[in-house]
């Protein structure tokens, strides 16, 4: 942690990190941007479902009556509810909607998003996903790492023949995905009644031989070994874990897998339950936080706020939610090489919130202290507010 620091940027790298005087001899030249507050390594989501059209707002409401996440799931609402939505509305109309929730995103400080594609479940509408990330990846001013999540349910058309989905993602989707190179990791939701163990292993076994880094949905409400899993196979990350077993702990810890948690999501369903984040870093696991952002579970667009349940959902530290939100973040992406931190070669993505102690980030909760954004070394524009977030975008 350095005060009255300054940082050198050239290209969309950062050259040079010292003290503020230092920083004025070294480049005498250059005429300095002096700002005020706190300088972050930009901060990086690294797990959300950021392509979707219309909110689920009727299952919140269920929720809020007593239904659970599964059972509304299982009379239609839920994953399945979106899937039709997605699979019904044009690309534009999906790019449209999708600029403006990741440019929130990017407003309250996230400089790279990973985005799943999973509310298609056909062949057509996963890659209109993974092609509408791609394109506002190459339009907007920030990272986006895309993951192919065709096994985030079972669609309603191999409901009775669940085998014949299973095989029509590993040989039609996935090569279809990666001969495009539409994604760069691939995802399971690996959960009793979505998809089984033995499943999630065949589906990931096959991504992997794609050349792509694997990501799992494992243990979210209920552990059914999805940690082992992850580790198992080598994935990037474990993500959720509110279910997950004294063994996945274990096997995490030994790994190289990043235990992605998501606090937001408990929080959103009204569980009681959160992850076991200080078993975890106790056993030795590294543990990343993220959003989760998606229109069921966690409608969440700021980490900072992702930074406060940390702390005090999770009983993280300031110091280890700010790590999980940047450093480990980046790991869960496979890019720690690349960004997360404010140091020499790494790329210039920063963000600057107006307070004077840092861990005010993770304290005002809810509130947007973010005042500026860079991404690889871009002023990026504030976004004019209010944004909408909801149905009333211009296509
Ligand atoms: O991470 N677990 C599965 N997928 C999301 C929820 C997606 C949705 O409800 O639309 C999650 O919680
Ligand atoms: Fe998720």
């Amino acid at each position: 942690m350095l005060s009255d620091a300054g940082v050198a940027i050239e290209g969309d790298r950062i050259a040079w990190v010292g003290s503020r005087d230092d920083a004025r001899r070294r480049y005498p030249a250059v005429v300095p941007l002096e700002l005020a507050g706190v300088l972050f390594p930009g901060f990086i989501d690294c797990h959300t479902h950021s392509i979707f059209g219309a909110p689920r707002i009727d299952d919140h409401q269920r929720r809020a009556l007593g239904e659970s996440y599964q059972a509304i799931a299982a009379a239609g609402g839920g994953i399945l509810q979106s899937v039709r939505d997605v699979r019904a509305r044009t690309p534009q109309d999906l790019e449209a909607l999708t600029r403006q929730r990741l440019l929130t995103l990017r407003a309250h400080g996230t400089t790279t998003v990973e985005v799943k594609s999973g509310y298609g479940l056909d062949l057509e509408t996963e890659l209109k996903q993974l092609r509408v990330a791609r394109r506002l990846a190459e339009t907007e001013r920030l990272s986006l790492v895309r993951t192919f999540l065709g096994a985030h349910e079972v669609p309603p058309e191999f409901r009775p023949r669940r085998e014949a989905y299973i095989r029509l993602l590993v040989e039609e989707m996935l090569p279809a995905v990666a001969r495009d190179g539409l994604a760069q990791s691939c995802d399971v939701f690996c959960e009793p009644g979505v998809f089984t163990v033995a499943e999630a292993r065949d589906i990931l076994v096959a991504a992997r031989n794609h050349g792509l880094t694997l990501k799992l949905h494992a243990d979210e409400l209920e552990g059914s070994g999805g940690a082992e899993l992850a580790a198992e196979l080598g994935a990037v990350s474990a993500d959720h874990l509110a279910g997950v077993s004294d063994s996945g702990i274990r096997a995490l810890a030994a790994s190289q897998t990043v235990a992605v948690l998501l606090p937001a999501t408990m929080s959103f369903l009204g569980r009681q339950r959160q992850a076991p984040a200080r078993r975890l870093l106790e056993a030795g696991a590294a543990i990343a936080l993220a959003s989760d952002f998606n229109p069921g579970s966690s409608p969440t667009v700021g980490l900072p706020f992702v930074m406060s349940l940390g702390v005090s959902q999770l009983g993280l530290r300031h110091s280890e939610a700010l790590l999980a939100v940047t450093v480990n973040a980046a790991a869960a992406l496979g890019l720690a090489q690349d960004r997360g931190q404010i140091s020499p070669g790494f790329l210039a993505d920063l963000v600057v919130c107006e307070v004077a102690d840092w861990r005010e980030v993770a304290y005002w909760v809810g509130a947007n202290l973010v005042t500026d954004v860079w991404t690889g070394g871009f002023a990026c524009p504030r976004p004019a507010a209010p944004v909408s977030l909801g149905l009333h975008v211009e296509a």
